[in-house]
Parts: C-alpha cells; structure tokens; sequence
C-alpha cells in the first residue's frame, strides 16, 4: 500500500493530486483563496485611488490619505496570509493524500481570520489606528489572527503527528512556515514602550513574515507544484527545498539586520545584515536555474497549469531581480544611508512584496480554486493577457518610483535641496505610477475575474 502510494505521488509528471478524491480541508482551502483574491482586487483599487490623490491633492475623498494608505498595507499583508492558510492546506493533504487532522479547527480558523481582518479594513477605514506602519490595526486584532495561526500551527502539526512516518519535506516546510508566522506576529500583539523594541518587533513581521515565513510556505507549494507538472524530478525538487529551507531560516533571521542599521542597534548589525543578505539571494539563483532546465525539458500541456506557470514565472523573476538583487543593492549601508525610507524603498517594495509573494499566492489560489476544470483556450488567453497587464504594470510603476527615488537621493539627500522642491520635481513620475497602477488594475480585476469563474464552475465538483 505504502508503495503504491509512493508511485501513485512520486512519479514524474504525477498527475496524481489533480485527479485524487477531493478532502475535506481541499474543500475548505477554497474559502481561504477565495477571500484571499477577493481582497486582492479590493487592494488594487483602493491603491489607485491612493497614488491618484498623491497627485492631484485635493481630490475628494472618504477617507484621509494616510488611512488609505494603512488598509492598502494592512491587504498587502493579509490577503496573502489568507491566501497562503488555504494553500498550505490543500498541498498539506495533496502531499501526503490524507485529510488534515481537524477540518472543523480550519473552518473556525476561516472565521477568525476573517472577522479579525474585516475589523482591521474596517476600523482604519473609521480612522481608527495606532499609526504603526505595516501593523495600524487595533493591538487586540492582531491577537485575533494570532489566534488563527495558532490554530493552523496546532491542526498541522498533529496532522504531520498522526503518520510521522509518511511526513514529506514539501509539508514539514509549510508547517514550520505557519509556525514562524504565528510565533513573529506574537509579539506584536502588546505595545512597548521602548522605540526600539517596537521597531524591531514590527520588522519580523515586515521582513520576516515575508523572507522567512512566506518563504517556507510558498517553498512548499513551488515543490509540489514542480513535481505535479513534471517540471522537475521529485528528488532535485527535495534537494532544492532543502536548501532553501535552511537558507530561508539562517539568511532571513540574520539579514532583517539591514532593518536594524539606524534604529538604534549596535553598529555590528551594519556588518551582519549585510554580510548574510547575500545568502537570501542563492536559494532563488537554483530555482531560477531549476525552473529553466524544467522548462527547456518539459512541456506541460494542461491550459491550467499553463496558466499557474505563467503566475509563477512571474514570481521567480522579481524574487531574482525586484527582491533579492535590487534588495541586495540597497542593503549596501553606504547605499542605504542615503536611499533609506525614498522611492526606492517603495520600488523594492512593490517588486518584492506583490512581484515575488504575491504572484506565487495567486498561482496557489488559481491552481486551487480551477481544481477540476480546463479553462477553455478563449479563457486561457485571457488569463495569460491578465498576467502580461499585471507584469506590465508592476514595471511600469517601479520604474516610476525607482527614478522618482534616484532623484529623492540625489537632489534631497546629497545636494540637499528642499523637500518641496524635490516633491515638485517628481511629480510626473508618480503620474507615471498612476498610469502603471491603471493598468495593473486593469489586470488584476481581468485575472479575479478568471479566477471567479473557475470557482463558479467548479463549486459543485467533488
Ligand atoms: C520576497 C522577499 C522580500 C520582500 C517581500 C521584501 C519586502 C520589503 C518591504 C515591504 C520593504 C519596505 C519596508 C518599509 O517600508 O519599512 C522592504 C525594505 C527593504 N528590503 Fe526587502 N523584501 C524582500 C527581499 C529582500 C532581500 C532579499 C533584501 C536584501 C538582500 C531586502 C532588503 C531590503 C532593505 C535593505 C530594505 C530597507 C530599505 C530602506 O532602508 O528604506 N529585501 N522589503
Ligand atoms: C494598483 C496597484 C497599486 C498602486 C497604485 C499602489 C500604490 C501605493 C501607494 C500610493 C503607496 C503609498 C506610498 C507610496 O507613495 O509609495 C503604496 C505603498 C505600498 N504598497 Fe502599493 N500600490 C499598488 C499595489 C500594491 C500591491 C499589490 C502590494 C502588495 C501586495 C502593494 C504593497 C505596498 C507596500 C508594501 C507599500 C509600502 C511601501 C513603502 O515601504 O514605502 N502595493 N502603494
């Protein structure tokens, strides 16, 4: 039996998990990456608005700049965390073909997760906030979602118990994923006093949750993926999750020094975040040399994962350039003594935070939520158009914030000239951005709106 197990998952080009009985935590993973691309376009369109008020200051609006700016930080990270929870439970009982251990814990896990979220959209939208960047929400939210990761940690860690044997590397790697994002949100339920403390706390979730965290988790699906579409072999996949697991770990808890370099920190952190940012970069490096070997090898068929493909190409491409190459440059201290918090921040961001995470969370919920359909080739094409318009405008709005940032640097920071002067002198590339976010916007409702329809189609399937 172990043994049939093992070819029926194992082989190359398995198609195994799209073919297997659906369980119940596959059903329920549905909810989690429905919401999650719900909230997706949510973001987008609320981000619109927010860089056309930049640029035109007396637009009327609902709600003050800086409010919308807290919601649209707040859907940056939640939308993938939802997203990410369903995903790691769908590849969790695809990887090792049983149910989770409590199915009934993953539906109130949804419920938490959710109500606590809405409340954080929904009270900043109010003007309630704490004005913490990344974090605005009210502290007892977050214990709300802290509650949920505690959940998901629990219910995973005694599925991976139940058959300790049968554990595969693809699912103890999306459990430690769940792991750290509860335990490096944990501290930032309750206030400090102390400006450092808080400082820091607040960047393992900026950093950590995003280059440790997400890291695992997204490693996991990338794994299953790969071996699932025969774009590599199971054991050169394992190699790989290895590795970018441990990298994951070492590099992400050392390198989120290049945050601590003027918050107070002793100087050796200029050394250490530097020094161990280089080592985030080789785990992307392989599986951007692993996915160009696949792909020169491999020709995967199915209009479907065709589609996810096209997702997560995107995705390696800004993990290489937009994160870690162009993050890489700026946490050079001497480069980031004069680039810190300007328009670059913000291009890293973006490239980074929506260009590598984000694409990889919308390949996982496309993947999930198409489970048991086609997509016709009128409908495929549409997708792939969506993906090129959401490409297109990512580039075209880090282009603009990357010049926009130069010139901060160069004019404000080095020349010293006057912040309003600089402000002026930027301005046409945030119209720059406008336009970029139009069509990023344009894009993202186009692929939800896929993504919509494949849910509709496949809601009743077993
Ligand atoms: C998927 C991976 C990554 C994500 C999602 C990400 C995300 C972010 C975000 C959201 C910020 C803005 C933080 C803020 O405004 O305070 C940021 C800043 C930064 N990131 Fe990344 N990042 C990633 C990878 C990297 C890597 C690999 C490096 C270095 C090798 C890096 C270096 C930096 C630095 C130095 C800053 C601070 C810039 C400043 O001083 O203003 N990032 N990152
Ligand atoms: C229509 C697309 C988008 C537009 C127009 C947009 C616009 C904005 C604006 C106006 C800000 C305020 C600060 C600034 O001026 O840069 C901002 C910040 C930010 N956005 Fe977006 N955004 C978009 C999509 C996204 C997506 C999809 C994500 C991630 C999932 C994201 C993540 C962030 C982050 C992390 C910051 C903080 C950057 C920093 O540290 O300075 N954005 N965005």
């Amino acid at each position: 039996m172990k043994l049939l197990k093992w070819f029926s998952f194992r082989g190359k080009g398995d198609k195994s998990i799209a073919r297997k009985q659906q369980f119940i935590a596959q059903k329920i993973s549905r909810r989690y990456c429905f919401s999650a691309v719900s909230f997706f376009a949510l973001q987008s369109v609320v981000a619109l608005l927010g860089s056309l008020d930049l640029v035109i200051p007396d637009l009327p609006s609902p709600i003050p700049f800086e409010f919308g700016r807290a919601i649209h930080l707040g859907l940056a990270d939640l939308w993938p965390l939802i997203g990410t929870m369903g995903m790691v439970f769908f590849f969790t009982t695809a990887e090792l073909n049983r149910e989770i251990y409590s199915p009934r814990l993953a539906r109130w896990q949804y419920w938490i997760v959710m109500l606590f979220s809405v409340s954080i959209f929904g009270t900043l939208a109010l003007r309630i906030g704490n004005g913490r960047e990344f974090l605005e929400g009210m502290p007892i939210f977050y214990v709300g979602i802290c509650l949920a990761l505690a959940l998901a940690s629990y219910n995973l860690i005694r599925t991976l118990l139940t058959d300790k044997r049968n554990i595969t590397p693809a699912s103890a790697t999306m459990t430690v994923g769940i792991i750290f994002l509860f335990l490096l949100l944990l501290p930032n339920t309750i206030t400090y006093r102390n400006p450092i403390t808080d400082e820091v706390t607040k960047f393992w979730v900026v950093h950590l949750w995003e280059e440790m965290a997400f890291e695992l988790t997204s490693a996991g699906f990338i794994a299953t993926f790969y071996v699932v579409s025969g774009l590599a072999p199971r054991a050169q996949v394992e190699k790989w999750l290895y590795l970018e697991a441990s990298m994951a770990v070492v590099g992400g808890f050392y390198g989120t020094g290049h945050h601590y370099y003027w918050i107070g920190f002793p100087a050796v952190w200029l050394a250490v975040g530097s020094l161990v940012s280089v080592v985030e970069v080789i785990p992307v490096g392989m599986l951007a040399i692993m996915t160009y070997k696949g792909l020169k090898s491999v020709k995967v068929r199915s209009n479907r994962e065709k589609l996810t493909l096209w997702l997560l190409l995107s995705s390696v491409f800004y993990h290489l350039t937009g994160a870690s190459l162009l993050g890489l440059f700026i946490t050079i201290p001497w480069v980031n003594l004069y680039m810190h918090g300007t328009y670059v921040t913000s291009g890293h961001a973006h490239l980074a935070l929506f260009g590598s995470l984000g694409f990889v969370v919308l390949a996982g919920c496309y993947y999930i939520l198409s489970r048991g359909s086609e997509p016709t080739l009128k409908g495929y094409k549409r997708g792939v158009l969506a993906v090129c318009l959401l490409n297109g405008g990512l580039i075209t709005m880090a282009s603009a914030l990357l010049v926009a940032g130069f010139m901060e640097t160069y004019f404000w920071r080095i020349l010293g000239m006057d912040f309003m002067e600089v402000r002026l002198l930027i301005n046409p590339y945030l119209i720059m951005r406008v336009l970029g976010g139009a069509m990023f916007t344009l894009g993202n409702l186009l692929l939800s709106w896929r993504i919509f329809k494949a849910w509709q189609t496949t809601k009743y399937k077993k």
